[in-house]
């Protein structure tokens, strides 16, 4: 049986948190650095939730970036979306993507888009269930992933 989800918290990190903002990822992340100049730019925002003090979920919200398929104002990225090994399956990770979905909808976007690892069947089910569908497929260095949209 899944362990009963905790009470928990959502908070935004700022800049000087980092590499606090990594802490699941960790700081051999391919992307810290762009992430990192993102979130100086204003064009990034990590998010954290946290259950009695412990990073559990992190994931950030991108504003401006067309490489990851963003529209200004219109269509925002869902990013590094993360829960800590001995936290998954118990909800976190919907809970924290929820949150992001809803922030990007608060702040006047019509449309979220992300990229996963065609492979990664947790995040897939994770973002089907929250109603993305893939519109294109795609390779890099990591290999074949899905670039997947939802409208909010
Ligand atoms: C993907 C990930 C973030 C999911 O986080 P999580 O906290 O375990 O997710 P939740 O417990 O909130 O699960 C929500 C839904 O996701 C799906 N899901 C999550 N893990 C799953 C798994 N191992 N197998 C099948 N479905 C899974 C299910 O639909 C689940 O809903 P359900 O419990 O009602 O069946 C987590 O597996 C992870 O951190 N993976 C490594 C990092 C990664 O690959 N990130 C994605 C980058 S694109």
């Amino acid at each position: 049986m899944k362990p009963m989800m905790k009470q928990y918290e959502i908070v935004e990190t700022a800049i000087e948190d980092y590499p606090a903002c990594m802490a699941l990822f960790g700081g051999q992340c391919p992307f810290a650095e762009t992430c990192l100049t993102q979130r100086k730019t204003g064009d990034r925002e990590a998010y954290l939730l946290r259950v009695n003090g412990e990073i559990v979920s992190e994931c950030h919200l991108v504003y401006d970036n067309p490489e990851y398929g963003t529209i200004p104002g219109r269509r925002a990225y869902f990013s590094r979306m993360i829960t800590k090994k001995e936290y998954r399956r118990q909800g976190y990770g919907e809970a924290m993507a929820r949150f992001i979905l809803a922030l990007a909808k608060e702040k006047g976007y019509a449309e979220i888009a992300l990229g996963v690892n065609c492979d990664n069947d947790p995040a897939l089910r994770l973002y089907q269930k929250l109603g993305f569908s893939v519109y294109a497929e795609a390779e890099d260095d990591y290999g074949k992933y899905y670039r997947m949209e939802k409208k909010l």
